[in-house]
């Protein structure tokens, strides 16, 4: 399983298209299909993720992946709750926000954690 941790590219590649795949869905009149496929990215980023997770066991950095981690799944989750309430037709502004502050923060850890890019650190 080397080439899920030799390098982060992977990883980059699939919450790239997931994200991208999430504003289609999001501002689509028909989304129902992006979302499956959306939900099929959470589990590559979710793997790819936890790939790299796995080989930080023991590091004494454990604190900052373990936040890096829940930040990830809580990106995943607030793109989920956006368009399950859509489709709903409730109110999505609050998920939108939380959404934009959770990528914020996954994005400038996961930038500054030592892996792959690390020019924040
Ligand atoms: C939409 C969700 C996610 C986004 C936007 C995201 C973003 C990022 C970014 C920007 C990096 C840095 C890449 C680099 O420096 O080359 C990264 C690395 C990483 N991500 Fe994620 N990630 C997400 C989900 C997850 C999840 C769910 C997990 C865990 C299961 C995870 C675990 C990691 C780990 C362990 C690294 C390596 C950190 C390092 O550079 O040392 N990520 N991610």
């Amino acid at each position: 399983m080397d080439f899920l941790t030799s390098s982060t590219h992977l990883h980059i590649t699939t919450w790239v298209v997931a994200l991208i795949l999430f504003f289609v869905a999001a501002f689509s009149a028909k989304p129902k299909g992006i979302h499956m496929a959306l939900r099929l990215f959470y589990i590559l980023v979710i793997i790819t993720g936890g790939a790299l997770f796995s080989v930080t066991m023991g590091s004494d950095m454990g604190m900052q992946y373990g936040i890096k981690f829940l930040l990830g799944i809580l990106v995943i989750g607030m793109m989920e709750m956006v368009l399950v309430r859509k489709a709903k037709n409730k109110p999505t502004t609050m998920f939108w926000v939380l959404f934009a502050i959770f990528l914020f923060a996954v994005l400038y850890m996961g930038f500054a954690l030592p892996m792959g890019q690390d020019f924040l650190a």
